[in-house]
């Protein structure tokens, strides 16, 4: 026998020779259909703004988010998340529970332009309404008041399922939060109102080009609601709350730096997750893209089929349009 080295009989490269071969073999796909459109809607606009800190994202006006709604559905999205950017806020976000308020009307506006071909998700929280920019109302002492804002959740709920919403993303980190609004949508026989449960949800650094986006108001942070990024076994608490509580899908939020929390959740979830790819993850690729030093498109559909692999079905992106047109 001669003492040569000995060469691989089994070559995983064999099934990376062709993109027809990895297209084959691939585990993952991602489909425009998972894909869910987060805007942000200004009262008062008449044309798109720009956000500085997301290029290529706008706050949009009640007539420009219609066209951006046709547009999602037609490149067949699977749904789309309104954000309101009012031009009044108080302490309670009276706006939230006006029927004239932005997001009831833009929530209207949509569903009366696309029907029911595109999930309509409008936020069930209260930060950007708040003169304060908290998710709650404050107590005095200008603590988060959990249960007074359960209240205002209830109320908020009705409001926009009675604009039409198909499902309400509660983002707010509230104990308790589904089951009460769970049970506020019921007692006024809004049962197929559906509820988008942000079950889990990070105290994250990477949000900041989210409040540039809805001009929020916040001083200092919301570390007494939302979750502390060393947490883990937190996660799965929060999870099977909002499942006892009837969170028809359940969200991890952030993505990217939360895939480890996505997958264990995806492992344990009965009912359908989704994931945000957040503000601060777009913006990290739209940066660096902007400088060269990354391509855009690659890590777009990198992130997303990331996301996807690690358990998300359903993913909110601020790049949807994008991934979807790449995707064709
Ligand atoms: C709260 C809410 C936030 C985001 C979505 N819903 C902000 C926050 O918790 O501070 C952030 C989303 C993003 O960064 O893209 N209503």
């Amino acid at each position: 026998m001669p003492n040569s080295p000995e060469f691989p009989v089994i070559r995983p490269r064999r099934l990376r020779r062709t993109a027809a071969l990895r297209r084959l073999t691939a585990e993952t796909r991602v489909h425009p259909s998972d894909l869910v459109l987060p805007v942000f809607v200004k009262e008062g606009l008449t044309e798109p703004v720009e956000i500085a800190t997301m290029p290529g994202v706008y706050q949009h006006s009640v007539d420009s988010v219609r066209k951006l709604a046709v547009d999602a559905a037609r490149a067949g999205l699977g749904g789309i998340m309104p954000f309101a950017v009012p031009l009044v806020r108080d302490a309670i976000g009276s706006a939230a529970t006006d029927p004239n308020g932005i997001l009831n009307v833009t929530t209207r506006a949509i569903k009366e332009e696309i029907g029911d071909d595109l999930v309509v998700i409008p936020d069930l929280c209260l930060d950007e309404l708040t003169d304060h920019g908290h998710c709650g109302v404050l107590r005095p002492d200008g603590s988060v008041d959990n249960d007074a804002t359960l209240v205002r959740y209830g109320e908020m709920g009705l409001a926009l399922a009675e604009s039409g919403a198909d499902l309400l993303g509660a983002s707010g980190m509230m104990d308790g939060q589904i089951g009460y609004v769970r049970a506020a949508l019921d007692a006024a026989g809004h049962t197929d109102t559906g509820l988008l449960a942000y079950a889990v949800k990070y105290a994250s650094a990477f949000y900041g080009p989210f409040r540039e986006a809805v001009e929020s108001q916040l001083q200092g942070d919301r570390r007494t609601y939302q979750q502390d990024p060393a947490n883990a076994a937190e996660a799965i608490h929060e999870l099977e709350l909002d499942l006892e509580q009837g969170a028809d899908i359940v969200m991890v939020k952030p993505a990217l730096p939360y895939l480890d929390i996505l997958r264990t959740v995806a492992d344990r979830s009965p009912v359908p997750v989704a994931a945000y790819h957040i503000s601060g993850e777009y913006a990290q690729i739209v940066a660096a893209a902007e400088r060269g030093w990354i391509n855009r498109e690659a890590a777009i559909m990198e992130s997303l089929t990331s996301i996807k692999r690690a358990g998300a079905g359903i993913i909110a992106t601020y790049a949807a349009m994008e991934a979807a047109a790449l995707l064709r």
